[in-house]
């Protein structure tokens, strides 16, 4: 029997992955070039432009990491803290405590501020936080994939930089979705994930860093601990007019990476998020009216990552049950709550290419067969 049988067909309204496009699908079945070979190189560089305009940033550091979003995490953290130094963490859910514990494995002092999950990280005390550590990092979640807040950057930022610090911002399930905007913001390093609103699959993670997080990287006193991730060894070869190799560029990802910001870029940004707003919002009206509560306040909503606490029936029907039975019976997925929240809500992504309103109908109109 092949190792590849059959597969079969999802919908996929998780939290990520979400269905890639064909086209994205079609490029990854193109001709290998070499990662050195000028086509290539060619590529590389349209794809570091296509990643700067849905980044919102001119910074020339700005690059399609051979990993998934973890690594894009990773690379923020230990290229710009050093054994000892102070960081400020935001955790109002799976990730920042992911980013806290990124930086405790770094050798940095961590000061986590931290809010209930569902919740946005309350500006005045992560700069009150700010003002007193005086941290070298100041690190949050722009989009809390584990809740469904959107968290407001600028405050934050303007403070973290006032204080000198660096501002590291995860965009995962944001970009491309909603605005980022590194520059406007004054984001220092940011990454993302291939597999959720750019509608490619996972393995890659956009990062940018800007001139000023490139600066301090240079001036580390000690060398980066990780070797993989080591920013000055990565631009060597995603930078400059000699290519070097470092590790062997995942090829296709690359490929699929560039047919999907083709269509993000098509697309045009706004009208891009216009699409994930209404899908959003048509989501949230039809769950409301089947008797589920949203967990967040409509402020601080994402569109592209629903998070819903169950009604009693679906409670008492089991809710693993009935998300088993969507997958089973309709092919759709959802994600289940995370932590605190396990058990409790629902989340459901529209990400990318799944923003659309006959995505949201087929959604409810399964639930409605399953839960009345
Ligand atoms: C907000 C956020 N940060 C980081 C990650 C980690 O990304 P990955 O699973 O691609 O490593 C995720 C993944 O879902 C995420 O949603």
């Amino acid at each position: 029997m092949p190792i590849l049988e059959s597969l079969p067909e999802r919908l996929l309204l998780g939290p990520g992955p979400s269905n890639a496009h064909e086209s994205v699908l079609r490029a990854m079945s193109l001709p290998l070039l070499g990662h050195l070979d000028p086509a290539f190189i060619a590529l590389l560089d349209r794809v570091k432009d296509g990643l700067r305009t849905v980044f919102g940033t001119r910074n020339a550091m700005t690059l399609p990491l051979s990993a998934t979003g973890s690594a894009g995490m990773e690379a923020a953290l230990v290229n710009l803290l050093e054994p000892g130094e102070p960081v400020v963490i935001g955790v109002n859910g799976v990730f920042g405590g992911r980013m806290a514990e990124v930086a405790r494995r770094a050798g940095a002092q961590v000061t986590k501020v931290e809010a209930e999950w569902g919740t946005i990280l309350e500006p005045g005390r992560m700069i009150e936080a700010i003002r007193t550590v005086r941290p070298r990092v100041v690190a949050f979640v722009h989009a809390e994939t584990s809740t469904g807040v959107c968290q407001p950057v600028e405050e934050i930022a303007a403070a973290a930089r006032e204080a000198d610090a660096m501002v590291v911002l995860d965009c995962v399930t944001s970009l491309a979705g909603r605005p980022v905007e590194l520059d406007a913001w004054g984001v220092d390093a940011a990454y993302s994930g291939t597999q959720k609103c750019l509608s490619c699959p996972p393995g890659l993670s956009p990062v940018s860093f800007s001139d000023r997080a490139i600066a301090r990287v240079k001036a580390r006193s000690t060398p980066v601990q990780s070797w993989f991730l080591d920013l000055s060894l990565l631009a060597g070869y995603y930078e400059g007019e000699k290519r070097v190799y470092h590790h062997t560029a995942p090829i296709t990802a690359i490929y699929g990476l560039a047919a999907g910001l083709d269509r993000v870029l098509d697309e045009v940004l706004p009208a891009r998020f216009a699409r994930h707003a209404a899908a959003g919002e048509r989501l949230v009206a039809g769950l409301e009216a089947a008797g589920f509560t949203p967990l967040v306040a409509p402020a601080h909503r994402l569109p592209m990552l629903t998070s819903v606490l169950l009604p009693e029936r679906v409670q008492k029907a089991g809710e693993a049950s009935v998300r088993t039975r969507l997958l089973e019976e309709h092919g759709i997925e959802v994600g289940a709550g995370l932590g605190p929240l396990a058990g409790r809500i629902w989340r459901i992504g529209l990400m990318g290419e799944n923003a659309r309103p006959e995505i949201v109908d087929r959604l409810l109109a399964a639930l409605r067969t399953l839960i009345g």
